[in-house]
């Protein structure tokens, strides 16, 4: 009896404690958008750094992290961080409303905001090492994110999205689609493109999330066009030349281009590849510096 009492314990332990995707019910959210929020805490951290995945339309934190061709379940069981999987409310983020478009707007980015927040608190985190990433609508939120809160993030790796405040809603609409900046013909000069960011937190004056940007170059959905705009903000943003400094053919796998633009941010061109941009897992990790 006693024996196989003992026997039992080991196996129930491992099942009691094997890390799971967690719905944290409270997160201090006071803003007025409730997307939820899921935790995946690995068995064993091994670093203090959190990793912030966003999901694509009509997806969800549990349908994104149950994903085969989502990395960050593995990156996180392999490197031991953190990552947080933020769940909408609507079909695609709110990248499109002014609540969403700015600072502390009560928006889904505000709400986004407070995940990052309460993570830190209650994980440990190192508030100097917050990465984000996304495709798709995830990706677009990776740029408002990076536009609103630059003061929470170090660096974002997107995949497949538009700049900044591209899918603008004329209406004031939350979630809205967008077709002229889906299609590619929402232009402008890299100064335009830099004050959008600017505007959406205009009192911030320091530090912002280096930018790592993936397009796909036949992407069907959020027209290629998008990755050029999306350089010409952010390369306005750091304030450096729109003309790569360095620009490495085949890398970091056979027909993608990576064009580097000083230290800060970086294009990385997909020939041939429709939406999305699959994850890479260990270019983005290495970005981040994970
Ligand atoms: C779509 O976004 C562009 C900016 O990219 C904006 O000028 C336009 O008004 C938006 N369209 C609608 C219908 O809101
Ligand atoms: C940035 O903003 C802070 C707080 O508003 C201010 O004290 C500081 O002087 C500003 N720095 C620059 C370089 O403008």
């Amino acid at each position: 009896m006693l024996y196989s009492t003992l026997l039992a314990i080991p196996a129930f332990a491992a099942t009691a404690f094997s890390a799971q995707l967690t719905q944290v019910t409270n997160y201090n959210n006071n803003a007025k958008a409730k997307p939820g929020m899921w935790v995946y805490v690995p068995d064993k951290i091994q670093t203090d750094a959190l990793v912030v995945a966003i999901h694509s339309c009509q997806s969800s934190a549990q349908k994104y992290f149950a994903n085969s061709k989502i990395p960050w379940h593995q990156g996180s069981d392999r490197k031991g961080y953190v990552t947080v999987w933020p769940s909408s409310t609507t079909e695609c983020w709110d990248v499109s409303s002014k609540a969403s478009l700015s600072h502390d707007g009560g928006g889904d980015s505000n709400a986004i905001a407070n995940m990052i927040k309460y993570a830190i608190t209650q994980y440990k985190i190192d508030p100097k090492k917050v990465y984000v990433t996304g495709g798709s609508s995830g990706a677009m939120m990776s740029n408002v994110l990076a536009a609103t809160y630059p003061d929470l993030i170090s660096a974002i790796s997107l995949y497949s999205g538009v700049p900044a405040g591209c899918f603008v809603s004329a209406s004031g609409a939350a979630a809205a689609w967008n077709n002229t900046c889906s299609g590619g013909q929402s232009t402008a000069s890299a100064q335009k493109w830099g004050d959008v960011v600017r505007g959406m937190y205009p009192s911030y004056n320091g530090t912002r999330p280096r930018m790592q940007i993936w397009h796909g170059s036949v992407d069907g959905t959020l027209s290629p066009k998008n990755y050029d705009e999306t350089i010409k903000q952010w390369t306005n943003v750091f304030g450096v030349s729109g003309t790569p400094t360095s620009s490495k053919p085949d890398t970091p796998e056979r027909n993608y281009r990576m064009d580097d633009f000083g230290g800060n941010v970086e294009g990385i061109w997909a020939v041939g590849v429709g939406h999305s941009v699959p994850s890479h897992l260990d270019a983005s990790e290495a970005w981040f510096g994970l």
